[in-house]
């Protein structure tokens, strides 16, 4: 990497981190610190912490935490040099780079390569290839309305397959491996190479900027699977990428409005019949990511087009999972509005165009409800609303609709229609209300890591050990956290026995960088330690002091209690080494005796001396 220590401390410090967060989340001042929702898990209210004195931040939900190039890093995808450039040209700040071209910049831009060939070449089989089978992708094309200019709009392609895409590339100057790793390309069995796609029309799919990244491939006709796409290859995260958006990024942005729907075909034949605001997931559920990454260019509402059929209902019925706080007018400043509607007659979106003309669909994206509204009704729907039964159940299940944000306003809102609706009584429903269970905070793709490291480690350690490594980790984050409270105890950490060995090259790390520079900051001591230990930047940011706490007294409470630990460990040690059928020759053993004693003593005092924070 190429980028000077120097560089990147300017960086650093010309980012305000509580501004940067405030660019991607809303953020709420609570005391000296600031708050948000976690940007890297589902929740429903701030845990995740913006200390503005420290510029760390640290997620209490997901155990997330680090400085402003950890945060850029894990929003945007990008690695630890891109996070500094981007930062930098924020700041307008000017970095220096030497031998530019760093191996993952070039390897990626080979990828696009790769994409950018396969591409021409799949659509030069479309538009001129002479075999029966690419005539049979155009016919194909063209009785599903994507004839005349579409394939050259949309850039679509044919496979032919049987290594023509390989030799094609091969003669361009690429490497196996390229191709493998831009997953256009498969080994075979013999390790000879074999092409990906297969008879096959193309679907390339776009960066925001409408670079190739990745591809669809449909069957021509009936067949399994209907579609095979590009798995995740470093250019294409399919959680963070809709097809779709380089050409729907303008007319979101002029409409404020977003259209989601599930399928290739479906986007383009949205935007074929003028509704140019159209974009897809990629045969994925639909991401928090995905919502962030749209609501940069539609300000003020995101319709999801659910499919009339089976699939698409699952779909909307995972979709209820993104209601939440920031849904309801107590989260304050507004936030893109969530919509929903179902296309009937289970149809989709390129059906329903094709069928009733784009102004009928139009006025269907008008007419989509807030997902919330959406939400009930599913619910009221599967119930008999005619029987008292069917009522009481039919209550139970679009309640829970609005479990996550029970407490707000609108959520009583809402349970006041639902008792007209049911004819029940409103205090009875408000009860109802009141008495959900909050949902569980993390839905499972998102378990938290930290959660996890701490479920994994306690089936084998005692509970005396968890605690003595719970203290040394809560020390060193201390630290780092206060790197110039350390200074004072540094003769101490040094001789300390970290049980938890990353605890004790977190130590190192930290005794190591105070003593080439007694003033650095908690930003770069974190960053040190995030290159050399995975996962050091949220357990880093992970202690805080309580308001009111006297923070000296806490670091030196902590220091005694792992001293008072060691001297323990060594006096165990020691007495196993006397025990009475040891092989010791008598002066040994009496010298030993001795410094057990004195060991004791030592022990004892500081045991007195050790008075617990209250
Ligand atoms: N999909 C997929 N793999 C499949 C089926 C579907 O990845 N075996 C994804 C594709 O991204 C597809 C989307 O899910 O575009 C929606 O599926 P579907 O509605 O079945 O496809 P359409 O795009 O509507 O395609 P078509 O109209 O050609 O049937
Ligand atoms: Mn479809």
């Amino acid at each position: 990497m190429a980028i000077s220590d120097e560089d990147i401390q300017k960086v650093r410090e010309a980012t305000d981190i509580v501004a940067l967060f405030g660019e991607r989340v809303p953020v709420r001042q609570r005391g000296r610190d600031f708050w948000c929702c976690c940007p890297f898990h589902n929740e429903k209210t701030p845990s995740c912490k913006i200390d503005p004195s420290t510029q760390l931040w640290h997620c209490f939900g997901c155990g997330e935490g680090g400085d402003v190039f950890g945060f850029i890093m894990k929003i945007d995808d990008v690695n630890f040099p891109d996070a500094v450039r981007s930062l930098a040209e924020r700041a307008h700040i000017d970095i220096k780079e030497s031998g530019r071209q760093g191996v993952s910049s070039s390897r990626k831009q080979r990828l696009r390569d790769v994409c950018a060939a396969t591409e021409g070449f799949y659509h030069s089989q479309l538009m001129r290839g002479k075999s029966s089978e690419a005539a049979a992708a155009r016919s194909y094309l063209g009785s599903r309305g994507f004839g005349g200019n579409v394939p050259k709009k949309w850039h679509l392609g044919f496979a032919p397959g049987r290594m023509a895409l390989v030799r094609h590339l091969l003669d361009k100057g690429f490497t196996a491996d390229e191709m493998i790793e831009a997953n256009v390309a498969l080994a075979g069995d013999n390790g000879r190479l074999r092409d990906r796609f297969f008879n096959r029309v193309m679907f390339p799919i776009n960066d925001p900027q409408g670079e190739c990244i990745a591809f669809g491939g449909r069957v021509i006709g009936q067949g399994e699977p209907k579609y095979l796409n590009s798995q995740e290859t470093p250019l294409f995260h399919k959680s963070s990428v809709l097809y779709g958006l380089d050409k729907a990024k303008g007319a979101m942005t002029s409409t404020g409005v977003a259209i989601i729907v599930e399928g290739y075909t479906d986007v383009i034949a949205l935007h074929e019949s003028g509704i140019c605001n159209a974009v897809a997931t990629l045969g994925t559920a639909l991401t928090l990511q995905h919502i962030r990454i749209i609501s940069r260019h539609a300000s003020k509402r995101i319709v999801y087009l659910f499919d009339g059929d089976a699939a698409g209902q699952r779909a909307a019925d995972r979709a209820l999972e993104f209601i939440d706080e920031s849904m309801t007018p107590e989260a304050g400043k507004s936030r893109v509005e969530l919509c929903a509607v179902t296309l009937p007659d289970d149809l989709d979106p390129a059906d329903f165009v094709s069928q009733r003309g784009g102004d009928a669909l139009r006025e269907l994206v008008d007419s989509a409800k807030p997902l919330i509204s959406y939400g009930i009704e599913r619910r009221l729907a599967r119930h008999d609303l005619s029987s008292a039964e069917g009522r009481t159940r039919a209550l139970s299940d679009a309640l829970s609709v609005l479990a996550p944000i029970k407490s707000s306003l609108l959520a009583k809102d809402y349970a006041i229609q639902l008792a007209g609706r049911l004819k029940m009584r409103e205090q009875d429903v408000l009860d109802a209300l009141g008495n959900l269970q909050p949902p569980r905070t993390y839905s499972r793709s998102d378990a938290p890591a930290a959660q996890a490291e701490a479920d994994a480690a306690p089936i084998t350690l005692s509970e005396s050990e968890k605690s003595r490594r719970r203290f040394e980790r809560r020390l060193i984050s201390l630290l780092a956290q206060n790197p110039q409270m350390a200074l004072e105890h540094i003769d101490s950490l040094a001789q300390t026995q970290w049980h938890d060995p990353a605890n004790g090259q977190l130590a190192s790390i930290l005794l190591d960088a105070l003593e080439k520079n007694p003033d650095a900051t908690p930003a770069q001591i974190v960053a040190d330690a995030s290159a050399a230990v995975p996962r050091a930047a949220g357990a880093l940011t992970s202690a805080t002091f309580s308001d009111g706490e006297d923070r000296a007294r806490t670091i030196s409470f902590l220091v005694e209690e792992l001293e008072i630990g060691d001297l323990e460990d060594t006096l165990t040690a020691m007495n196993a080494n006397m025990k009475p059928d040891a092989a010791l020759d008598p002066d040994e053993r009496e010298i030993m005796f001795a410094a057990a004693v004195e060991l004791q003593n030592t022990l004892n005092a500081k045991r007195a001396a050790h008075k617990p924070i209250v």
